[in-house]
């Protein structure tokens, strides 16, 4: 039986049904809709609605409801009902018949789909919070096992200056550490609940709304009934926080994808996250990486869908509401699913460090500090800079690197320059000169290290 039928004469047609039921995603609301049912009807006994013992009844039968649900959560696909509130109140009647019939008193299935969807989102952005930890926990061991492994840093994709391993992957731990603040904050901003907003106009029921919402784990009751059935601003925001975290995970996924190409080869990965080609017998491919950039565009695009779907939309509930579900479980899932992969496919990365130091050696990258040393002999930066960049053509036309230069090719150029200046274009010795907070040197890196160990440990 449908929750609506008595002013129509005729069934609705299957295909009208089919195209407006949302049982077939919205089912997994079921926990959701039943603890909030549950505080509800607490809240109608005390209001007066009911008895003592009709909630009581209520109580049973939907701990009961539940309990099947956690067994089974795929059970209220069958029924035919045209969503998870229709099959929750449905199955109630069938346990224990007429008292079940009140519990929709003062209530909408607007401000219970608000409610559940809420609830829903709270408890998923945890485990989204927990995912990025665990993810976090990898990138710093990753960070620690290679906290000193050279490797060619980039800007433009051209080689750039030396960096270690470790400062690259701490790099990462910084963004996703910003994803669980922001998944935080977007948790704290829901934390608001709509129970007791009736369809729209507020409910006639005499319920504490504060206490309600108390009772469902909420920080509080919503200010206002309107605001309380059609705001999704919540929806948005989780999409949001997980359109940027997906964002990072590409871009790790990228740089992996690059550090372990032929091109490259600083990285590697191990067989059992490889794939080869069918055709080409030599491949090794880093599908995992780029699915994980490739996911991000459906994460992206779903976060886009739903602010399409709420621009413009009147107060107050409106159908193009059910439309938040199907884009956002899309979206959670895949969200948590990347980073459970990227958490597991870090212990299966391995820097070649011969190979990435030889390479962070190459394209001039300590043309820097070659310039830096000039500066060092009194000679103005932007002099330095300009004399640096012809040494580094003439270094080129001769096919070597700025440190096999003779001290004589050096002082045709620059005067100043003396024997000293190999101490300076020495790689490592670049590396530690970046010990300034936040740098690459190993030892600001296994600070960095320490300082995100500390934090994850409180986290
Ligand atoms: N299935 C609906 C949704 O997901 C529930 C709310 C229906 N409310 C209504 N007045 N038709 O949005």
């Amino acid at each position: 039986m449908s929750l609506w039928g008595g002013r129509f004469s005729q069934p609705s047609a299957a295909e009208f049904k089919q195209f407006n039921d949302s049982l077939r995603f919205d089912y997994v609301l079921a926990p959701f809709d039943i603890q909030a049912s549950k505080a509800w009807a607490g809240a109608l006994q005390h209001a007066g609605l009911i008895s003592a013992d009709e909630n009581q009844q209520l109580q049973q039968a939907l701990t009961a409801l539940a309990k099947q649900v956690a067994k089974e959560p795929e059970l209220p696909l069958a029924s035919g009902a045209e969503d998870i509130h229709s099959w929750v109140e449905a199955e109630l009647i069938k346990a224990i018949g007429d008292t079940a019939k009140k519990l929709h008193t003062g209530r909408s299935r607007n401000d219970l789909v608000a409610t559940d969807l809420r609830l829903f989102c709270k408890q998923f952005a945890q485990s989204l919070i927990s995912a990025n930890l665990a993810a976090i926990e990898n990138l710093l061991q990753f960070a620690q096992t290679y906290q000193d492994a050279m490797l060619p840093g980039y800007t433009h994709l051209q080689r750039a200056q030396p960096i270690v391993a470790g400062h690259w992957a701490m790099a990462y731990v910084s963004m996703l550490q910003r994803d669980v603040s922001r998944l935080r904050e977007t948790v704290r901003r829901m934390d608001v609940s709509p129970l007791g907003s009736g369809a729209l106009a507020g409910t006639t029921a005499a319920i504490d709304r504060e206490a309600l919402a108390h009772e469902l784990g909420f920080r509080h009751a919503c200010d206002n009934s309107l605001d309380g059935v059609s705001d999704r601003d919540f929806v948005l925001d989780l999409l949001h926080a997980a359109s940027t975290g997906m964002i990072h995970l590409s871009r790790i996924a990228e740089d992996v994808i690059f550090y372990c190409s032929g091109e490259s080869g600083c990285f590697s990965m191990s067989d059992r996250i490889s794939s080869g080609s069918s055709l080409m017998p030599q491949k090794k491919n880093p599908d995992l990486f780029e699915l994980l950039r490739g996911k991000t565009g459906r994460v992206v695009g779903h976060q886009h869908a739903m602010q399409m779907t709420l621009k413009g939309l009147p107060l107050a509930y409106n159908k193009d509401m059910q439309e938040d579900k199907e884009g956002l479980f899309d979206a959670l899932h895949t969200y948590a699913q990347c980073l459970q992969m990227l958490a597991f496919a870090l212990p299966e990365l391995s820097v070649n460090r011969d190979h990435a130091a030889r390479q962070a050696a190459l394209g001039y990258s300590n043309a820097t500090e070659l310039a830096d040393y000039m500066v060092s002999k009194g000679i103005p930066f932007r002099d330095a800079h300009h004399l640096t960049g012809e040494l580094v053509v003439y270094a080129q036309q001769q096919n070597l690197a700025l440190e096999q230069l003779s001290l004589a090719e050096f002082q045709q150029i620059c005067d100043r320059i003396d024997q000293d200046v190999y101490a300076t274009l020495d790689l490592n010795y670049g590396l530690q000169q970046r010990k300034a907070y936040g740098g690459t040197a190993p030892g600001a890196v296994k600070m960095a290290i320490k300082k995100a160990q500390d934090w994850l440990q409180a986290a």
